[in-house]
């Protein structure tokens, strides 16, 4: 940890950040006018999470660049990690010679009301997944908690035959009894904290916001249903 001339704290930044992280000033970064107050800090700089996606993209084609690939993006939180992600590994098959057919499917999870998770795991999209048998799957996750949804869905996906299944999770929760089943290629591993943005929710909200941040309580009061 170092500060700079501002008294400003700054961390060195792990992919792996302590309980303790305090997040960054919302005054260090621009965010939509209507969502102030309704934040506490800047968790992960969009900036940071382009340059995290990037690596991953390079660790994911070095794997599974050998066959077709099918990306299966899980919605509606997973949507920008996905198209970016998708972009990354698309930004290395155009350099270099080795290039791969890539697909990519969507299917829609839900199991959270208001910071909550209900017990029932809806699974949209994903009936006849059929076109996965011999294929190198890519399953695209916003955010691991308990690591139940992500075991669910592979027993899913796996009864349809894929070559091969990886997981990429852009955010790993650090929750009681989590690591049922953690992701092959992880962007950050952070403390158990609500977290929204970059396409991550609350009740819809703050997908429209670019960095990761953490949800303050007048913003959970604004937005509760
Ligand atoms: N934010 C948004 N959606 C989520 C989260 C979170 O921290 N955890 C599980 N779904
Ligand atoms: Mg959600």
């Amino acid at each position: 940890m170092f500060y700079d001339q501002h008294n400003v704290c700054f961390y060195s930044f792990p992919s792996q950040m302590n309980d303790d992280w305090p997040g960054y000033s919302l005054d260090l970064f621009s965010y939509p006018a209507h969502y102030s107050g309704d934040l506490d800090c800047v968790f992960i700089p969009h900036g940071v999470i382009m340059d995290r996606t990037e690596r991953l993209a390079r660790s994911i084609m070095d794997d599974l660049g050998d066959h077709d690939i099918v990306v299966l993006c899980v919605l509606k939180g997973g949507y920008q990690f996905c198209a970016d992600l998708v972009e990354g590994i698309k930004a290395l098959s155009r350099n270099s010679d080795r290039t791969i057919p890539m697909r990519v499917h969507f299917i829609r999870l839900k199991s959270y009301l208001n910071d909550q998770s209900t017990e029932d795991l809806h699974i949209l999209g994903a009936e006849d997944l059929s076109f996965l048998a011999g294929k190198n799957v890519l399953i695209v996750e916003a955010i691991v908690g308990t690591g139940k949804t992500m075991k669910t869905l592979l027993k899913h996906v796996e009864a349809f035959r894929p070559k091969m299944i990886k997981v990429a999770g852009l955010l790993v929760k650090r929750v009681p009894n989590n690591a049922a089943c953690l992701p092959d290629y992880v962007g950050f591993e952070i403390p158990d904290r609500f977290v929204v943005g970059y396409a991550l929710d609350y009740n819809e909200y703050f997908r429209d916001l670019n960095h990761i941040c953490v949800i303050s309580e007048s913003g959970k009061m604004k937005y509760k249903i």
